[in-house]
C-alpha cells in the first residue's frame, strides 16, 4: 500500500529528530544481540506517555495531554516478567519500568527511607523492604542481561519519526516482534512552515480578537496523519503482532470505536479503555469479532484519585461484571495490576502467532 500524501508529506517537511540515528544503532543492535544470544526471545516495542504539540520552534509552550506512562512502564514489567525483551519508547520524564514504584510525585522515593541504620545510616524502612528487594532484583536482571532498552521521545514528530524508523529495525524478528502501542498519541499540529521561531509575544498576539481588555491567541492546528495502517502494512516486520490501545471518555462509544480502528487499521487487537476506570478494566476486541472484558476484582482493586469506580462496567454493553470476589479478607494492601492480567494474555495470543507463522512457513 503506498502512503498517502499526507503521510508523506508529514516525514519531508517535518524536521528528523536529532537523536534518531543514535537510537536506530542502539536498535540494531539490542536486536542483532538478543537474535544471537537467544533466536527465540521475543521483543516488545512498548510505546508509553504523552506527546507534546510545540507552538514554537525554540519551545517555551507546548500542549501536552494527561498521560503518566503508567500502562507502559507497568506493562514493560510484566512484559520482562514473562521473557521478552523490551524496547520501551517513552515520553522524556514519564514514568519508567521499576523506578516508577518510587519516583512518582506520589510514591516519592524519600518517604521509603529513614536514618535508623547503624550509626544513622540512611536505610530502606522496614515495612518497604520485601517490595524493594523484589523491585531491585527484577531491575537488576533486565539490567544485567540487556533486557531492557530506553528511548525517550517528546513531540509527536518525534515520537512518529521513532515509530517509523524503530519498527523497520525490528524486521529481524519476524513475528517475534510485538507492538503494544500504549502511548498517548496527540491527533493535531502545527506544521513547521506555520510555526512561530521564538516565544509568541502575549503582548503582541497576530491574530487576536479583543476580548474585553484581553486578546485570544487562536492556534490553528492540522490533523496529524493516521499511521497505523502504514505501520501494519509497510513499517512492522511481516508476520509481528500490532496491538493498540483506544482511549475514550464516552461509555456509549468505547467499543464501537474500538471495533472501527481495528477495522480501519487491520492489526491484530485493539485494547479499549475509558479514561475513569483504566486501571480497573479494558476490553480486548479481537478480529474474530470477540469483545472481552479485563477486570480487576472489586477487592484487588487500588485506590485512584481520577478515577471513578462506579464506572466500572458501564461500556459493557451485556453488563457481565464479574462476580465480586473478597480475594483479600477485605483489607486490601496493594492493588492488583490490570496489566499483570493484560500482558500474560497478550503473550499467550503472541506465542500462538508465533506457532503459527512457524507452521506456515
Ligand atoms: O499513561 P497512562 O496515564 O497510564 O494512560 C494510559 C492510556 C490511557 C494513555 C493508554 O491506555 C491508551 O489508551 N493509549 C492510547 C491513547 C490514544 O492515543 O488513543 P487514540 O484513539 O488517539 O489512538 C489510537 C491508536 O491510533 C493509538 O494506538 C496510536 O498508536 C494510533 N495513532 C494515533 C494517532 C495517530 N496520528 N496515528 C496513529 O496511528
Amino acid at each position: 500500500m503506498i502512503p498517502d500524501d499526507a503521510q508523506s508529506r508529514y516525514f519531508t517537511e517535518n524536521p528528523t529528530p536529532k537523536a534518531l540515528s543514535k537510537h536506530e544503532a542502539l536498535v540494531r543492535e539490542f536486536v542483532e544481540y538478543h537474535t544471537s544470544t537467544d533466536p527465540e526471545r521475543r521483543v516488545a516495542l512498548v510505546t508509553s506517555g504523552g506527546t507534546t504539540v510545540p507552538l514554537e520552534n525554540q519551545t517555551v509552550r507546548f500542549i501536552d495531554n494527561f498521560s503518566a506512562g503508567t500502562r507502559g512502564a507497568t506493562s514493560a514489567e510484566y512484559f520482562l516478567r514473562e521473557g521478552y525483551a523490551v524496547i520501551f519508547l517513552h515520553r522524556q520524564y514519564s514514568l519508567l519500568p521499576y523506578s516508577r514504584h518510587y519516583s512518582h510525585s506520589t510514591n516519592c522515593f524519600l518517604d521509603f527511607m529513614d536514618d535508623s541504620g547503624e550509626g544513622g545510616n540512611v536505610v530502606v524502612r522496614q515495612e518497604y523492604q520485601e517490595k524493594m528487594r523484589r523491585v531491585l532484583e527484577e531491575y537488576q536482571y533486565a539490567k544485567r542481561n540487556r533486557l531492557l532498552l530506553l528511548l525517550p521521545f517528546t513531540t509527536i514528530t518525534e515520537y512518529l519519526f521513532e515509530l517509523r524508523s524503530l519498527a523497520t529495525c525490528l524486521q529481524p524478528l519476524h513475528s517475534r516482534a510485538l507492538f503494544y502501542l500504549a502511548a498517548a498519541v496527540s491527533d493535531f499540529f502545527i506544521p513547521r512552515d506555520r510555526m512561530e521561531e521564538h516565544k509568541i509575544q502575549s503582548s503582541n498576539v497576530q491574530d487576536g480578537k479583543k476580548t474585553g481588555d484581553g486578546k485570544q491567541l487562536l492556534i490553528n492546528l492540522d490533523p496529524v496523519p493516521k499511521f497505523l495502517t502504514t505501520l501494519v502494512s509497510q513499517w512492522a516486520p511481516e508476520g509481528s503482532m500490532i496491538v493498540s490501545f483506544k482511549l475514550e471518555t464516552d461509555p456509549s462509544l468505547l467499543v464501537s470505536k474500538a471495533e472501527q480502528a481495528l477495522h480501519k487499521y487491520g492489526h491484530d487487537l485493539v485494547i479499549g479503555n475509558l479514561l475513569t476506570t483504566r486501571k480497573w478494566e479494558v476490553v480486548f476486541i479481537t478480529k474474530d469479532g470477540e469483545e472481552r472484558w479485563v477486570r480487576v476484582p472489586k477487592a484487588k482493586r487500588s485506590r485512584s484519585v481520577s478515577g471513578i469506580e462506579e464506572l466500572v462496567g458501564m461500556a459493557d454493553k451485556n453488563k457481565r461484571l464479574d462476580e465480586e470476589v473478597d480475594l483479600n479478607g477485605g483489607t486490601v494492601r496493594e492493588g492488583l495490576e490490570i496489566e499483570s492480567l493484560i500482558i500474560p494474555e497478550l503473550a499467550a495470543l503472541h506465542a500462538d502467532r508465533i506457532f503459527e507463522s512457524g507452521s506456515k512457513a
